[in-house]
């Protein structure tokens, strides 16, 4: 078993799609074993995607994921790293595959309704800026 770390983005909380994102996660064998809904500060959205900080749609990022809640959680499957990127599809839901959540439900690549870890090195830094150990229940 293996961990991964999600995000489910403010144009998903602000649609209402928390409850059909969790499905496709869950039908596709992920389990959440961590979740919680929270509104970043623009610190913490800064520090979350630092290494991003230089490209040109940082600010833009960083406004849009501190605009609306976001929901946080921990994934858990064998592979979840590599599992939760194939459910969540391309960055860019016009080149994302048919039933991924992108394809489904993103507007654009930068409302594109989740995030997932790109390495488990990365995963277990992701989950601990904002989960301790005793709020993950496998
Ligand atoms: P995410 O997986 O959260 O990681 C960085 C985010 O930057 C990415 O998803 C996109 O939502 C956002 N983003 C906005 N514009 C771009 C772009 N041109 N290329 C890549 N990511 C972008």
């Amino acid at each position: 078993m293996s961990r991964t770390f999600s995000i489910l983005k403010p144009d998903a909380t602000r649609r209402n799609l928390t409850g059909k994102i969790n499905a496709v996660i869950e039908e596709a064998g992920l389990r959440i074993v961590a979740q919680k809904r929270v509104k970043l500060s623009t610190a913490q959205a800064e520090a979350f995607y630092g290494v991003h900080k230089e490209r040109p749609f940082f600010g833009e990022l960083v406004g849009q994921m501190t605009a609306e809640p976001v929901v946080v959680q921990v994934l858990e499957a064998d592979d979840a790293v590599p599992k939760y990127r194939e459910v969540m599809g391309a960055t860019n839901p016009e080149q994302a595959d048919e039933g991924t959540i992108r394809k489904l439900f993103a507007l654009s690549i930068g409302e594109n309704s989740v995030h997932g870890s790109d390495s488990d090195e990365n995963a277990a830094i992701e989950i601990a800026q904002f989960f301790t150990d005793a709020e993950i229940v496998g």
